[in-house]
């Protein structure tokens, strides 16, 4: 069996223009609408406008932003928050939605962006719970600029909203011209993020990209931009939590690590981990980073033996998962073993960051044994490397617990 079969066939979907490096935010004004015309800004609940960056970004530019021109999301965003801030802008002749905070930030003002043109809910258009009506495609123009690395909503077609209790979810809308046009990614405004939620955000980061790579609708492309990113993050996610914290360079990397896990996300879809994140983010109150940076050690190490014990029996279009997970592993230091010493080694590595970061419990978050049934029930094993039973999902989560 070959890594990757080149003869499968796939669609790939555009980039947004890309404007990247330390301080170049300093050049935003150029890319936004002169003559008086409104800007929409998004930014986050925890820092919002009186946060370091957004000051100094507004500093230096000199730009003037009125108190009713900014919107604060604060947590993940639900539909009927986007829904509220659309009935309040509609009729205001915004021209464009900067969007600059972390993930939830970047996915609120997507939607935002998707929905002020429209007259309908937001719910009216998300898919499995709402009606699925398809989005015409038509939006305010959108810049993104993300504050954190982690998801990689700022290379994304979609807007995640969540609504949390019982009968919780989260969900999309989707369209590809939700594709932000035009990301500004700046490490300068990156620096002050927390250790925990650096680790948390990177971990997320790390997940997408190795459960891209390892996906069944993966591809040539998605393959060589996921090797790229998994190689910045292991070079760089722990001195980001660490002393490199203040280094521009390490946040960028990881930064960019970021955006090729969002395009490869987009392009080959995820795993278990993120089979299961999203039902614990519907029916919890726990951050998405938190929640794969708990799940993906002992995932990959259950997907690992899974492999092992029945990748003969699995139809998988030629392409050899363990292979591609060893490929993985040697990135922390290669030698001449076998492909399962070093599927096994990068499971080592992700159990040594679990606990190095001290990865918060389940337990946390209210999460009990009791709730692993319909978890499992919920979860979605689409695109992971190998059809994983009730059983093995329940032992991933109970490792969180
Ligand atoms: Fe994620």
């Amino acid at each position: 069996m070959s890594v990757q079969n080149l003869l499968s066939s796939f669609n790939f979907t555009h980039w947004p223009e890309i404007h990247y490096g330390a301080d170049v935010v300093r050049n935003i004004a150029s890319a936004l609408p002169q003559n008086g015309q409104k800007i929409l800004w998004v930014t986050g609940g925890r820092c919002g406008i009186f946060s370091t960056y957004f000051e100094a970004f507004v500093r230096i530019n000199g730009i003037n932003i009125a108190d009713d021109q900014i919107v604060q999301i604060s947590g993940e965003p639900t539909p009927q928050m986007i829904d509220d801030v659309c009935a309040k802008y509609r009729s205001r002749g915004i021209s464009k939605i900067v969007g600059i905070g972390g993930g939830s930030v970047v996915d609120a003002a997507k939607a935002i962006s998707a929905m002020l043109p429209l007259e309908t809910s937001l719910f009216d258009h998300l898919e499995g719970v709402g009606k699925g009506l398809a989005l015409t495609g038509s939006k305010i123009p959108f810049i993104a600029i993300p504050t954190t690395s982690g998801t990689g909503s700022e290379m994304t077609a979609n807007a995640v909203l969540s609504e949390v209790g019982e009968q919780g979810y989260k969900k999309s809308i989707r369209h590809k011209s939700l594709i932000p046009d035009e990301i500004w990614i700046d490490p300068s405004l990156m620096t002050s993020c927390p250790p925990l939620l650096t680790a948390c955000s990177g971990l997320d980061t790390f997940t997408q990209l190795l459960e891209s790579y390892l996906s069944t609708k993966s591809n040539v492309i998605c393959d060589a931009l996921a090797e790229k990113g998994l190689r910045l993050v292991i070079d760089n996610l722990e001195k980001a939590f660490a002393e490199g914290s203040q280094d521009t360079n390490v946040r960028g990397s990881m930064a960019i690590a970021s955006l090729l896990s969002g395009t490869c996300l987009a392009n080959a879809g995820l795993g278990i981990v993120h089979g299961l994140a999203g039902p614990l983010g519907g029916f919890f109150e726990i951050p998405h980073g938190v929640a794969c940076a708990a799940l993906v050690a002992k995932a990959n190490q259950v997907n690992h033996r899974a492999l092992k014990e029945r990748s003969s029996l699995v139809t998988n279009g030629g392409v050899d998962f363990t292979q591609k997970m060893a490929n993985v592993g040697r990135m922390f230091g290669a030698g001449h073993k076998s492909d399962d010493y070093y599927c096994e080694q990068l499971t080592h590595h992700l159990f040594e960051w679990e606990s190095r970061f001290s990865i918060p419990k389940f337990s946390n978050y209210g999460i009990t044994k009791s709730a692993l049934p319909k978890l499992v029930n919920a979860a979605s094993n689409r695109n992971n490397p190998i059809e994983l039973t009730a059983q093995e999902i329940e032992s991933i989560l109970q490792h969180c617990l």
